[in-house]
């Protein structure tokens, strides 16, 4: 039997639903026919009358024990909704939840699911993205969630008292917060009444939005004679998360995987000196002499936004010679 990775939220609080007006057991998150591009949560609404006094979730085929839900102090704090920590695979997942009272089953609920590891692909076929800021999804939240907060409420920088925070405070979970994020400035970017959908960023094209804080460093990069590909084109979050990783600069992946995706044909291949055997140069895993506790990586040699020579060396440095007298002194 599959190990089920599922952890509860609330630990020693579990949960149950009496409040509702009845209906059906529903996966709000992630719903069936959706792609999602984190393994955040799983969130489920008990609505059912007689009251729910266990749920059994099965995830890819690895099934949780019985969770208690009969207790009145978790009825109390989380009222009908039952919300655990998932591990999807990457791809397709199947979540299945069972709900019981008096030894019996009394519901299920089902969704197939799709989650998209790469946050930049499109979905695939057959699935739609998930939304959750649709007025029909916050209704069911607004009870104890404040959903409409107002301009000086969506400002508070404080993570218990901010309004976001209530439910997306693990997003900054990592070592590398973006300073508005940090703040919780999520408005900033996210406007209430996006044009497209509610929280959408509130421009297209990276450059533009991220230009308002960072003009200083776009117009250095766009003045070099040599600017990067895609900081050519305007984007950013190609590499760069907006929130929280755990790679400096919130990078998406360590640098040299984030530079290997898309130059994988520097993968395997001696790079910069072939020694006497044939070895490549270094690329990582050794400490990087001109970048005091930092190991080498990509960008111990590359500039990843622009530079003074068609590989773009780091520190406007002109040419390969100049280069190697960055770390190597004789
Ligand atoms: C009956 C009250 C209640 C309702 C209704 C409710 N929640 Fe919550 N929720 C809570 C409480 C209490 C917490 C814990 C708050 C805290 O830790 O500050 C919480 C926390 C959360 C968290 C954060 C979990 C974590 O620790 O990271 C998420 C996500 C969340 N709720 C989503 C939702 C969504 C989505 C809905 C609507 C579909 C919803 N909740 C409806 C009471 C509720
Ligand atoms: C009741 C809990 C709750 C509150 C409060 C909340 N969110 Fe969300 N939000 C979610 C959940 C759950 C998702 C989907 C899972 C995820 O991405 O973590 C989500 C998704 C999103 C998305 C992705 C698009 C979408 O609709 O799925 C954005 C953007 C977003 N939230 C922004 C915000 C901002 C900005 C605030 C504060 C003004 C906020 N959220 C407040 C629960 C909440
Ligand atoms: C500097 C601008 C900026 C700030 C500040 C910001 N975001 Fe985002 N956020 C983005 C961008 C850009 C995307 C990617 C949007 C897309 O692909 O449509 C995004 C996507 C998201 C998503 C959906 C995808 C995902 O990664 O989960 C959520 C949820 C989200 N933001 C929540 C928040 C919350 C909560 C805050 C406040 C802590 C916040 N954002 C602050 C720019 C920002
Ligand atoms: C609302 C203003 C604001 C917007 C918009 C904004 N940033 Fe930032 N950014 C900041 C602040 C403030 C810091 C922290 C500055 C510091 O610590 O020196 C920061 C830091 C950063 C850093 C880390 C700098 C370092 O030295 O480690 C990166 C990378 C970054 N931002 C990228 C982006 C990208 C990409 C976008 C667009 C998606 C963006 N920012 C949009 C305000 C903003
Ligand atoms: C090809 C990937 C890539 C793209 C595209 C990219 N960055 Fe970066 N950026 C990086 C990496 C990697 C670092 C960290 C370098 C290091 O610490 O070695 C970084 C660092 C930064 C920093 C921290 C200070 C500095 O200059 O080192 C800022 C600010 C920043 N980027 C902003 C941006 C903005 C704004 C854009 C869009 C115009 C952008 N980046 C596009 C990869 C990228
Ligand atoms: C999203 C894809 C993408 C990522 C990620 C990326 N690059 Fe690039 N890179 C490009 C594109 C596109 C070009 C332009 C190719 C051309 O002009 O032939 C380029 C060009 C280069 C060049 C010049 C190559 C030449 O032959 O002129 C170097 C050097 C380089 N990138 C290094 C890096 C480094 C280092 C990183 C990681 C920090 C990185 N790239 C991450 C897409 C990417
Ligand atoms: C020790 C310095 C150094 C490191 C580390 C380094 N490079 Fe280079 N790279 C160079 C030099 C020098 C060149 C110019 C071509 C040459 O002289 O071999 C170059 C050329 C390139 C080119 C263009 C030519 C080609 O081979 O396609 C790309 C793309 C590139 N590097 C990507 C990367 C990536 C990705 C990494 C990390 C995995 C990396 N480099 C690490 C020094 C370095
Ligand atoms: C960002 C720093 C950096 C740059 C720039 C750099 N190197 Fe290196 N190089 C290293 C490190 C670190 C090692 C591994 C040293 C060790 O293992 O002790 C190394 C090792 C070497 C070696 C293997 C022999 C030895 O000393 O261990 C050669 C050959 C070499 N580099 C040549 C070059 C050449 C040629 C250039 C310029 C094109 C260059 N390097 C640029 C950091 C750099």
């Amino acid at each position: 039997m599959k190990r089920l990775l599922l952890s509860l939220l609330f630990a020693g609080m579990l949960l149950v639903g009496l409040v509702s007006s009845g209906g059906a057991l529903e996966i709000v998150y992630p719903a069936d026919g959706t792609s999602i591009t984190r393994s955040n949560f799983v969130i489920v609404k008990a609505g059912t009358s007689p009251a729910i006094e266990g749920m059994i979730i099965e995830l890819n085929g690895g099934r949780t024990d019985m969770i208690d839900v009969s207790s009145p102090e978790y009825k109390a704090a989380f009222g009908d909704f039952l919300i655990l920590q998932p591990e999807f695979d990457p791809g397709e997942n199947s979540i299945r939840v069972e709900a019981y009272a008096g030894g019996k089953k009394l519901a299920e609920a089902k969704a197939r699911i799709w989650y998209q590891v790469d946050p930049l692909a499109p979905p695939p076929e057959g699935y739609r993205p998930f939304r959750m800021h649709t007025p029909q999804r916050e209704a069911l939240c607004a009870s104890c969630h404040n959903m409409n907060p107002d301009k000086v409420e969506l400002q508070v920088a404080d993570a218990t008292q901010n309004p976001c925070a209530s439910c997306h405070k693990r997003r900054l979970n990592h070592k590398y917060v973006h300073g508005p994020a940090g703040v919780w400035r999520c408005a900033y970017c996210h406007d209430a009444n996006g044009r497209s959908t509610r929280y959408a960023v509130r421009k297209d094209g990276d450059a533009g939005l991220c230009g308002e804080c960072h003009a200083e460093q776009i117009r250095q990069f766009q003045s070099s004679p040599y600017v990067h590909g895609p900081v050519a084109a305007g984007l950013c979050s190609v590499c760069h998360d907006s929130h929280a990783t755990d790679n400096p600069a919130q990078v998406l992946a360590p640098i040299n995987d984030l530079c290997l995706a898309c130059h994988d044909s520097v993968r395997g291949v001696p790079h910069v000196a072939r020694g006497i055997s044939g070895e490549s140069h270094p690329l990582s895993g050794v400490p990087d002499p001109s970048r005091p506790g930092r190991d080498l990586s990509c960008t111990g040699c590359h500039d990843p936004h622009s530079g003074n020579s068609k590989y773009y060396f780091q520190n406007g440095i002109r040419s390969r010679f100049g280069l190697c007298g960055k770390c190597h002194r004789k």
